[in-house]
């Protein structure tokens, strides 16, 4: 169902790889609630094509950029700024990537040369996409940004890897940007934890169907679904929440401040 609680907006989504994608689910919920959109993903990514599939369905352009050229998140927001004839009002940044999980190495053993890229593709470029737009001054008044992050910056889940970091890296940029940003423009920025969900990224995380199934049992509401936090980032761009800025915002049916479940208890 659509409350055009986005008519009139318009935005940039990161990160849509295929129809799991939580970047996917939102685009399709932003073009229900209204908005219009400009998506893109990493060159490599778009070779896999599928994300034109989901550009005809929410009728959007698709820009390819690498989050970790400087010279690609400008031309994507240059050209972004071209084809609105103006700013955005929102920015989903849906993006991860450990280059030390993908190489199987251990956290006590990782490679520093593959932790740098694994905390700019997933942390800094927050910050370089943020700096950027503020240089184009691309982000209209009382703007939107939501990147989603883990509950691994907070809690130790020890699969989790170096991806621990890059999260609570990220959740200090968008509090420090927010800041900023809020100061200079009213542009509100703030990341969204999501429970599991079963998509690329996170399907690199070790033993991760175990690790759903246990989420699922210490969630009194159960996990939320990828369907579920777009409907938040929706209500997160929407003017609903225009005064909600600097949060880390648990979407995890109640997991991160559960002590413990009958239903774990059970299974001990
Ligand atoms: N799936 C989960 O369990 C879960 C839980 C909490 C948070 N998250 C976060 O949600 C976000 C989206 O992940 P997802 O689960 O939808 O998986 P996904 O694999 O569908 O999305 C990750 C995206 O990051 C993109 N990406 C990687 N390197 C890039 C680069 N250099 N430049 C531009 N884009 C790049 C990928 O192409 C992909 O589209 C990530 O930040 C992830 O950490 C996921």
């Amino acid at each position: 169902m659509s409350y055009n609680l986005l008519k009139g907006k318009k935005g940039i989504i990161f990160g849509a790889l295929d129809e799991r994608s939580i970047a996917w689910r939102t685009a399709l919920r932003c073009h229900e609630e209204g908005a219009e959109l400009v998506l893109s993903n990493a060159p490599v990514a778009m070779r896999m094509g599928e994300i034109n599939k989901l550009a005809e369905i929410v009728n959007a352009p698709v820009i390819a950029c690498d989050v970790s050229s400087n010279e690609d998140v400008t031309n994507l927001i240059t050209k972004t700024m071209e084809h609105f004839g103006g700013g955005v009002d929102f920015i989903l940044h849906s993006i991860g990537m450990s280059i030390n999980v993908r190489k199987g190495k251990h956290y006590t053993e990782i490679d520093y040369g593959f932790n740098a890229k694994s905390l700019d593709i997933s942390a800094m470029s927050l910050h370089r996409v943020l700096a950027t737009a503020m240089k184009l001054d691309a982000i209209n008044d009382w703007g939107s940004v939501v990147a989603l992050t883990y509950i691994a910056a907070q809690r130790v889940f020890p699969d989790y890897n170096e991806m621990a970091d890059a999260k609570a890296l990220l959740e200090s940029v968008s509090r420090s940007f927010g800041y900023h940003y809020g100061v200079k423009k009213h542009v509100r920025v703030n990341t969204i934890s999501q429970s599991p969900v079963k998509t690329t990224a996170g399907s690199g995380v070790k033993g991760f169907d175990g690790f759903l199934e246990y989420a699922e049992k210490m969630s009194p509401l159960g996990n939320a679904s990828a369907d579920d936090c777009a409907n938040y980032c929706v209500m997160m761009f929407s003017d609903m929440t225009k005064m909600v800025t600097m949060q880390n915002l648990f979407h995890d049916g109640g997991f991160s401040f559960t002590g413990v479940t009958e239903a774990v208890i059970n299974k001990m």
